[in-house]
């Protein structure tokens, strides 16, 4: 019964501005992690309602090459569903990346106010717009009178642990133009370390027309339903939960057991893939980040997180995964939080 109310919830079309998806369960960005080759596993897998890219500097995107760029790179057989990412503050830089996505055919933009890292921050870009809400408004409405496809925004609660500030930031991206919201409840310099506070999605979702997507700690079907039913938000963005199990989106929106559910295929998969795409030293750094997400559904995952960390090549990897799973380790019902990092 749970699933079916998750099903029904799941597969209703969502208008984004001028586009419509038709599942409101939509992969979160992630550096590293969300990139071509992994976003063509999830494609195999059944895909999802809307794909969001790994973050872009956006002082790059006009000059970047789309079938060399280890970030901004996409399939053709996936531009109309996916949303690239952009990292910036300076309003001509972010509106000429955003150009640049619209002519290339994408589905739309989104914009990063969540990035806390230090070195991202220092230069007013990512979170650190969290602390000048006027002018991020005035940067996105810029961004806004450049393109016409779904500009979108992620941003967090803030620096400090008040319900005010991302109402008020959402009613300002709203009055700027954003077509809709991801909203990621955690305040800036919370590296996952406490839950996601999702009364705050609630309030957010109240107190605009667009829609709100909800993020943060969904891992199983039921957060997924709770997270829908109690904050009222529009759909669900998936963070670390799509990285280990890449299967959810189709298994969660059609119900079923999914015969993918193989742990070991689709890490050798996600091998091949990723050094489709990447030569191989970026391939292999890549594997090893995803590995720790695989592991994290493992009785005894930190042994073959050590394993394949300590690969030299991709032959390694292939190996460890080989040797690992040929003992049929258990699966663990919920992922290890200690290796979703
Ligand atoms: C390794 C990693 C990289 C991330 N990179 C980005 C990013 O580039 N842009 C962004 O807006 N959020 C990024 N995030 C945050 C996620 O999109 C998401 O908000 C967060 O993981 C919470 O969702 P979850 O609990 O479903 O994982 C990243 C998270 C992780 C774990």
């Amino acid at each position: 019964m749970m699933n079916e109310t998750l099903t029904s919830l799941l597969n209703r079309p969502l208008r984004i501005g001028r586009r419509t998806i038709d599942s409101r369960l939509v992969l979160a960005p992630m550096t590293c992690l969300g990139h071509v080759a992994f976003r063509h596993l999830l494609d195999e897998l059944g895909g999802c309602g809307l794909m969001f890219s790994e973050m872009c500097s956006a002082a790059r995107v006009p000059y970047e090459n789309r079938h060399s760029s280890a970030y901004f790179r996409w399939r053709d057989a996936e531009a109309g569903r996916l949303a690239i990412q952009i990292l910036g503050g300076e309003p001509e830089r972010m509106a000429a990346a955003a150009r640049r996505i619209e002519r290339e055919g994408l589905f739309g933009v989104d914009i990063n106010l969540g990035c806390s890292v230090r070195e991202i921050c220092k230069f007013n870009q990512g979170a650190a717009l969290l602390k000048d809400p006027a002018a991020t408004a005035r940067m996105v409405r810029h961004v806004r009178e450049a393109i016409h496809c779904p500009l979108m925004v992620k941003f967090r609660t803030g620096w400090e642990d008040d319900a005010r500030l991302p109402v008020d930031l959402a009613r300002r991206l709203e009055d700027a133009g954003a077509d809709a919201l991801t909203f990621h409840p955690r305040v800036a310099p919370d590296v996952r370390t406490r839950p996601a506070r999702w009364e705050y999605i609630a309030r957010v979702k109240e107190a605009v027309a667009i829609p709100v997507f909800g993020n943060g700690d969904v891992f199983e079907p039921e957060d997924c339903l709770k997270m829908l039913q109690t904050t009222g938000c529009d759909g669900v963005a998936l963070g670390r939960i799509a990285i280990a199990r890449p299967w959810v989106f189709s298994q969660w929106r059609h119900d079923v057991a999914s015969p993918a559910e193989n742990y070991a295929a689709t890490a050798l998969r996600l091998a091949d893939l990723i050094e489709r795409y990447f030569e191989p030293v970026r391939a292999l750094r890549r594997f090893k980040r995803y590995s720790a997400y695989l592991c994290a559904n493992l009785s005894f995952g930190n042994t073959l997180y050590n394993c394949i960390r300590n690969a030299p090549d991709m032959t390694g990897v292939r190996a460890a995964v080989q040797a690992f799973f040929s003992n049929e380790p258990r699966l663990l019902t919920r992922p290890n939080v200690n290796l979703l990092r």
